[in-house]
């Protein structure tokens, strides 16, 4: 048995582990349910829902780059209604715990959506994802704005009331991460996803044109790791007392580290999954098993290790 404590907290949610899935790299867990048990990592963090059905965006939606992938989904999903139908039933019967990602075209839209979730039971917390790339225009991407995030998060806070923990998912593609960051922990959220994908673009040399139908993307994998750490440390160090669930190229456990010792108190894995699976699960052993090698009794003592001074 070991000594670690390896438990962590999201605001008010207490999970056993650190270890999510990414937002939209597992659906609802369905798939990764055959490769490995839900309940035993930390929670499924669910593909961003919104109102309505959508298809997303046209094809071709994904491309290989050196160290990671562009993908241009666009959102695709079932709505509100047909998610609460059937996937959070089938999370909450494997047991699993719950993030429930939403996204919406307008401030109104989130708030509609937090309002359908917010007599749920079975959901620790709430993901607000303000900051997908794959949208029609930039003014939608609302976190790219201090003051559309904040409105976006006062909405979804008001309307919620103030039991369920609200992470706001944050874009890296802005001048001033911790401005915004600061901006939606005062309108309500009790934490940060840090970071979304960052914008991208390819060209096919065949035809000379964009090749994702979408014409950008949004780049994750190993190749987006040093912003996303970068973001979490420059985060961390200006809130330490805001948890930042970190995200962006984590492939391993020596990754999944790297991220908590910037300051995150969780870690998303997303792009590693799609190469292999129980990429999670690996993540998750190699982490715990780093912890203990290091002497650390709790994850807790390594979040913001970084930050301490070298005398330390
Ligand atoms: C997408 O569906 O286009 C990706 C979602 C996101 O990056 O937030």
């Amino acid at each position: 048995m070991s000594a670690l404590d390896f438990s962590t907290t999201l605001g008010n949610a207490w999970f056993p582990a650190p270890t999510f899935t990414a937002s939209g790299c597992a659906s609802s867990g369905r798939e990764l349910a055959q490769f490995f048990d839900l309940r035993t990592m930390g929670g499924v963090v669910t593909k961003s829902v919104m109102m309505k059905a959508r298809t997303g965006r046209p094809t071709p939606r994904m491309a290989e780059t050196a160290s990671g992938m562009l993908n241009s989904i666009g959102l695709q999903g079932p709505g509100i209604d047909a998610f609460l139908a059937k996937d959070v039933p089938y999370l909450i019967e494997q047991k699993a715990r719950i993030v429930v990602s939403i996204a919406g075209e307008t401030v109104e839209e989130y708030s509609t959506l937090a309002r359908k979730l917010r007599s749920v039971s079975g959901i620790s917390a709430l993901e607000v994802n303000i900051s997908c790339p794959n949208v029609e225009n930039r003014g939608l991407v609302f976190a790219c704005d201090p003051e559309a995030s904040r409105r976006v998060i006062d909405g979804v806070r008001r309307t919620i009331g103030g039991e369920l923990p609200i992470i706001a998912k944050l874009s890296p593609d802005v001048t001033d991460l911790v401005s915004i960051a600061r901006g939606v922990v005062e309108a309500g959220a009790d934490g940060l996803a840090l970071i979304n994908t960052v914008l991208g673009m390819v060209i096919n040399l065949d035809t000379m044109r964009p090749h994702l139908g979408g014409k950008t993307g949004g780049l994750s994998g190993p190749a987006i790791k040093p912003i996303a750490v970068r973001a979490v440390y420059q985060v961390h160090a200006a809130m330490p007392q805001v948890p930042i669930l970190g995200m962006g190229g984590i492939s391993n456990g020596r990754d999944a580290l790297e991220m908590i010792a910037a300051g995150a108190s969780g870690i998303s894995v997303g792009t590693a999954s799609f190469g292999n699976p129980t990429a999670i699960m690996s993540i998750q052993n190699e982490l715990k098993d780093l912890l203990i090698e290091k002497g650390f009794t709790s994850l807790r003592q390594a979040i913001g290790y970084a930050h301490r001074p070298e005398s330390e």
